[in-house]
């Protein structure tokens, strides 16, 4: 029985074009790589990998326990405080992953009785976090302020999160964070903001530099995989709220604290990020060429979605590029909320001039193609 149903399933992905497959690849094969998340490319940063492998030899390869048994380290400490002060934030707290801090916020604040307006387009870990929270849900078109104050409205006095991610993943494009916290404060509804793709790419992120950061009813949720080249994820607001979470929220409770490596990579990231804004004006520059190249819209972060007619095309563009020596990413159904397959090309600032020069070069040929 089960073997008939994996096959079924399997064909059918087959036949949608929409099989997946591992690639493993090695330390350094060679490839301009702009398809991952090292959008300030701190991964590799002397400082960063020096930083973890002296944590991994001081404490050890892992936390060894969760958070509340004897998984607090006071490198934990260390770098709750510096992402605290560099967001300008009351407190941090850090989860084994991004994934992890979102399901945190979302599951500790919501239940049954509450309310969740979503943002059509939100990332898959705080839809997730909503379906476990069990909360009543509005799910409203894509950075439509009116629906939120609709959706708001429709509930007065039930305790409502307004979820959406501060630059979307797959489009690119930014939420009006102002105007959502404005309708949040009129409602007291309570914001949640995802800076997965913000923070590091606009510096403390775009909480910040609109001016909400601090303001207790505007919470923050942040990874450390990507600009922070680590591993490992946060949740910044009032220490009221973190208190909370520390002892309710179950991926965090239930989960061994953030590995001392990871936490040590991160922190010596975040402080790189902090002394080097130059690094994100580098992606700045080049993902608004790259999308002039391309003709198709800047992106409000670091990663260029690139619309394809269908799967297979994006799937054979891809192919075509690495061939050439240039790794890029390719979004298709499930992971795009609209169905519309893309390419996704991080114009990060970790490879050099000239190979970014090289790897323009060749998307603008291969897309130009098939396009
Ligand atoms: C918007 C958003 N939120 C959360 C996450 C999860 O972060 P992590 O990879 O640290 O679990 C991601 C990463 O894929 C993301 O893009």
């Amino acid at each position: 029985m089960w073997d008939d149903w994996i096959a079924e399933a399997s064909a059918a992905r087959e036949a949608a074009g929409l099989t997946r497959r591992l690639r493993p690849r090695g330390p350094d094969d060679g490839v301009v790589d702009l398809a991952g998340n090292d959008y300030l490319g701190l991964s590799a940063h002397p400082d960063v990998r020096r930083a973890a492998a002296k944590a991994a030899m001081l404490w050890g390869g892992g936390a060894g326990a969760s958070r509340l048994v004897t998984g607090t380290l006071t490198l934990h400490g260390d770098l709750e405080d510096e992402l605290a002060d560099w967001l300008g934030q009351p407190g941090a707290l850090t989860f084994s992953t991004g994934y992890h801090a979102n399901l945190s916020i979302v599951g500790a604040l919501a239940d049954r009785t509450a309310h969740v307006v979503s943002d059509a387009h939100i990332h898959a870990s705080l839809i997730d976090a909503v379906r476990l929270s069990r909360a009543q849900l509005t799910v409203v078109p894509h950075n439509d302020v009116d629906a939120v104050r609709a959706a708001l409205a429709a509930r007065p006095g039930v305790r409502t999160l307004v979820l959406a991610e501060s630059v979307y993943s797959v489009l690119g494009d930014e939420a009006p964070l102002t105007d959502l916290a404005e309708a949040c404060a009129e409602h007291g509804a309570l914001l949640v903001v995802d800076e997965a793709h913000g923070v590091g790419v606009h510096g403390p992120g775009l909480v910040h530099r609109r001016g909400l950061a601090g303001r207790p009813d505007v919470l923050v949720t942040a990874t450390l995989s990507k600009s922070l080249g680590s591993q490992g994820g946060a949740v910044l607001g009032p220490r009221a709220v973190l208190d909370h979470l520390v002892n309710t929220a179950r991926p965090f409770i239930f989960d061994t604290g953030l590995a001392p490596a990871s936490a040590a990579a991160a922190l010596a990231a975040a402080r790189i990020s902090r002394a080097r804004p130059d690094l994100s004006d580098t992606i700045r520059a080049r993902v608004t060429g790259l999308a002039q190249t391309l003709g198709v819209p800047a992106p409000a972060g670091a990663v260029l979605s690139v619309p394809m007619p269908s799967p297979e095309a994006a799937v054979a563009a891809q192919a075509n590029l690495l061939a050439e020596g240039v790794r890029v990413g390719c979004f298709r159904p499930p992971s795009v909320p609209d169905g519309v397959s893309r390419l996704r090309v991080t114009a990060g600032a970790g490879v050099t001039d000239e190979d970014w020069d090289r790897a323009v070069k060749a998307i603008d040929v291969i897309v130009g193609d098939v396009r």
